[in-house]
């Protein structure tokens, strides 16, 4: 029978372990038919122990075929589709006793892409966050951490590699053409990072030495015909480790590290203990397959998984509510790396930037809608939907406001503790902010809000200069809007840092603590009138509620010594100006073209500055939206603003070449970067004149950067010849696969284009592609997601086809992977926020969803919270 409420999961409920795991040895005979799992686990009483309480294991589409404890033949336990409930244990629990379970699962059959599955005829596993049930019954959760010894077994031409977390005892021959592989990790670890891999692989390696002096052994393995495109993950790898021990003193502890790439995966990568794996996408580049965006994305990964070996596998997390414990202290670690590895001041402004606008893009989004959850959920039904934007990129800005609060050293000193106190345990989000409280002697108590209540703050900023007295009023004013479950908030500890910018520029930057809900500040000796520069590198994640003068956003835009605040000005003009139906004014573009002029100024600065704000984030400023007016408004704006600097986006078309071999290092990056917004903006401005300039830099291009930007100005401008360089793209790259999703992903978000037909037509063509993949998750997501998530005016039609599209997309994916069917069935979260008719159609969508008899927990929960009043 069915039951109609979906279970719920809440923090408050945690209970600690009734055992524990010491030991575990896994044999596994690999068969993508029928793969047999052999366990061998030591038990023992964990920190809930009750005397005589059973042992109860979960697996999920699992074949039991035995169970023995003490090696004896045990029958008292029962069983039922996803628990293993062992009674009578011996001596009612209370020594450890050692169970042995054999079970069955089909790797051939899982669709799932969760536990273990095979994928180009290689197998793979993925258990976070509750993968290894799939594997075998087990204590499937973070708090119980096991030694682990492997052996692989399998037929040795179809599976000449065999792979597994930690150090390689042996290998042997086996009869009949079969091969073994033992591997021990010599770390206690949960479940969620145990990994195998096994198939017809190659790898490249380097030896490094490490600060003790310590060997490193590092491979990066691959099919064998992707090995030329492996060097650029390995250098990240070898720069990560470096940067690691650096910045926060930490050291490889294995003698090996392995990165795997396949290329059906669900996510970006996993961190399993000594054997990453990725999603191809993260791994494979060359600078004619992958565009720069690739390769800093690339870097930002290896970093992020290899980062996870301290902040997630030595110290791990106490339940799954803690997820960002781990995710976002190491996104805040891999944001602080590609930051220095960008090489300049300038450069971190270019980083810090980039991840800002992500943020706002989609994260404030998700803290104003249905999905709305704290950092640290305090409820989920599926936590698969809670590997958010919220957990990983606000998650980064809580950790980035310690640092604000501390100083890089106190930041530090903090991590030491953490470590020194925490090392191999599974703990939580207060244990972190205990250690950072403590090693700094400074009260955090009121910081716990961030970890407990959801929403984006609103601080109101109020001013006044008193020119008599020559000081300056400053008021703040924090709220915080209601979310699932939490009518009222308390207020925030939020770092604001500030400066006051006056003609003499006398004032020095300075940290505000903002703690009560209105507080003021008087600045004296203020002989100016200043110009208020707040929240400077966005030190808080916060919304700014501020009616500064155009004039004196202008004045911010075109000289504050913080570079994101003159960035965030520049995209306050442009916003509101949008908003209004406006067109930029002579002032506006004035200002833009000294800002491209200025020798001074990055090129990649200068892309970001004269890149309008997405309209996802214009529909957060609105109360009511109309996405096709939004798109108009911003669209022209866009026009009025290509046709103003033509000669300027022609002259720095010019100048922003980058002669000679392709390199992919950031200034060089910076200049593509610009070079081709140059370019969007000349076709923008006029197709016809431009755009066989632009093909005939899809011609020559010697790297992927340049020929995509190129075609993609040629598809998004609706010119002529796009058609035919989309078939010309498609025969080049024809057998690279993640070159192939560009060419789908392109198509899927072109915005309308006027005359032609629309995207959605296109789109269901392009799903009946012979290259189309439902069961490939970057296939799917370059088609689908591309158009329900990243095309808003293509797919938001007042007839509401696109939302018919939607649902049928959901529903024909959800029995092939829930995982990647829930993310897609986000993309009407903001429902609510729509202005009729398109309210009303999103609502039938959702409806007809929801009614399906078959959704997996995964959609369910997404659909169900969105329609919750
Ligand atoms: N822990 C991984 C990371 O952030 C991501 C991850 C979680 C994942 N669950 C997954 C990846 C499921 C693939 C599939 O790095
Ligand atoms: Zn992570």
């Amino acid at each position: 029978m069915k039951t109609d409420l979906p279970q719920s999961f809440r923090r408050l409920e945690y209970i600690p372990p009734v055992y524990t795991f010491d030991r575990v040895e896994l044999d596994i005979a690999l068969d993508p038919a029928r793969t047999i799992i052999k366990s061998r686990i030591e038990v023992m009483p964990g920190k809930g122990f009750k005397s005589g309480a059973p042992l109860v294991l979960v697996g999920q589409e699992l074949e039991f075929v035995s169970l023995r404890i003490n090696g004896e033949a045990h029958r008292q336990f029962e069983l039922t589709p996803e628990t293993l409930t062992i009674l009578a244990l011996p001596n009612e629990g209370k020594e450890k006793f050692i169970v042995e379970i054999i079970c069955v699962c089909i790797p051939e059959k899982n669709t799932s892409l969760m536990g273990l599955y095979v994928s180009n005829g290689n197998f793979f596993t993925q258990c976070e966050a509750e993968g290894f049930r799939k594997i075998t019954y087990f204590l499937d959760r973070p708090d119980v951490m096991a030694k682990y010894q492997v052996t692989l077994r399998a037929r040795e031409v179809e599976c000449p590699v065999l792979l597994s977390n930690g150090n390689l005892l042996r290998t042997e021959k086996l009869p009949n053409g079969w091969h073994s592989a033992t591997w021990e990790d010599p770390f206690p670890k949960p479940s969620y990072l145990f990994a195998l891999v096994a198939g017809k692989l190659e790898c490249i390696e380097e030896t490094i030495t490490s600060i003790s002096g310590a060997k490193k052994l590092l491979q990066i393995w691959v099919e064998p015909h992707d090995l030329p495109k492996t060097q650029h993950a390995m250098d990240s790898l070898i720069a990560s480790i470096y940067w690691d021990e650096k910045r926060f003193g930490l050291e490889l502890d294995l003698e090996r590290f392995m990165i795997v790439a396949v290329s059906d995966f669900n996510m970006g990568a996993m961190e399993n203990k000594g054997l990453n794996i990725f999603n191809t996408k993260f791994v494979l580049a060359q600078p004619e397959t992958a565009t720069d965006a690739d390769f800093a994305n690339i870097e930002s990964v290896v970093a992020h998984e290899y980062f996870h070996n301290w902040t997630g596998n030595r110290v791990t997390c106490q339940d799954w509510f803690q997820l960002s414990l781990k995710e976002g202290l190491t996104v805040f670690r891999d944001q602080e790396f590609s930051a220095d590895q960008m090489g300049s001041e300038s450069g971190r402004a270019v980083k810090r930037i980039e991840d800002v606008r992500l943020l706002r893009q989609l994260q404030f989004p998700e803290d104003a809608g249905p999905m709305a959850h704290p950092i640290r959920p305090n409820e989920y039904q599926e936590i698969n939907n809670f590997y958010t934007v919220t957990v990983y990129e606000k998650g980064s800005e809580v950790v980035r406001m310690y640092q604000t609060l501390l100083g890089r050293d106190g930041f530090r000193k903090g991590m030491d503790l953490y470590f020194k106190r925490h090392d191999g345990q599974a703990v939580t989000c207060d244990d972190f902010l205990a250690a950072m409280a403590d090693a700094n002697g400074k009260d955090l108590s009121q910081f716990q809000n961030w970890y407990s209540q959801a929403g984006t703050p609103r601080v109101k900023v109020e001013e006044r200069y008193d020119a008599e007295k020559k000081q300056f009023h400053l008021t703040l004013t924090q709220s915080c809007a209601p979310s699932p479950g939490q009518a009222e908030k308390n207020a925030f500890h939020i770092p604001l840092k500030m400066r006051l910018l006056t003609p003499t520029n006398d004032q020095p930057e300075i940290l505000l603590e903002l703690t009560q809900r209105t507080q003021s500040w008087t600045f004296d000796g203020i002989s100016q009138r200043p110009v208020l520069s707040i929240n400077r590198d966005f030190s808080a994640p916060i919304q700014l509620d501020f009616q500064q003068s155009e004039a004196d956003l202008l004045t911010l835009f075109s000289g504050d010594d913080d570079p994101f605040n003159r960035w965030e000005a520049g995209q306050k003009l442009a916003m509101q100006m949008i908003l209004n139906h406006r067109l930029p004014d002579e002032q506006l573009i004035g200002a833009y073209r000294n800002l491209l002029l200025d020798p001074d100024l990055d090129p990649a600065f200068k892309e970001l500055a004269l890149t309008l704000p997405a309209e996802t984030y214009l529909y957060e400023q609105c109360s009511s939206v109309d996405p096709q007016a939004i798109f108009t408004a911003r669209r022209a704006f866009r026009r009025e603003l290509a046709k103003q600097l033509q000669l300027e986006w022609a002259a720095l078309y010019q100048q922003m070449q980058t002669p000679g071999p392709f390199k992919p290092d950031a200034v060089s990056a910076g200049k593509r970067a610009l070079k081709n917004l140059s370019l969007s903006m000349l076709l923008e401005a006029d197709v016809a004149i431009w755009a066989p300039m632009a093909l005939n830099q899809y011609r020559v291009a010697d790297n992927m950067t340049d020929r995509y930007a190129a075609l993609s100005a040629l598809v998004i401008h609706g010119a002529k010849l796009a058609n035919e360089c989309l078939t010309d793209f498609f025969s080049r790259f024809v057998n690279d696969a993640l070159v192939i999703d560009k060419w789908f992903a392109l198509q899927s978000g072109r915005p309308p284009v006027d005359g032609q037909e629309t995207t959605l037509n296109n789109v269901k063509r392009l799903r009946e592609h012979a290259a189309f993949k439902m069961n490939n998750p970057n296939r799917v997501r370059s088609v689908i997601h591309a158009f329900c998530s990243n095309n808003p005016a293509s797919f938001h039609q007042p007839d509401g086809s696109g939302y018919e599209f939607w649902a049928d997309s959901v529903l024909a994916l959800d029995p092939i992977n829930p995982q990647v069917a829930a993310r897609l069935a986000r993309a009407l979260d903001r429902w609510r926020l729509f202005a009729q008719p398109y309210q009303n159609q999103m609502k039938a969508a959702l409806e007809r969803v929801l009614a399906s008899q078959t959704l997996s927990p995964d959609v369910r929960e997404v659909v169900g919270k969105a329609l919750e009043n």
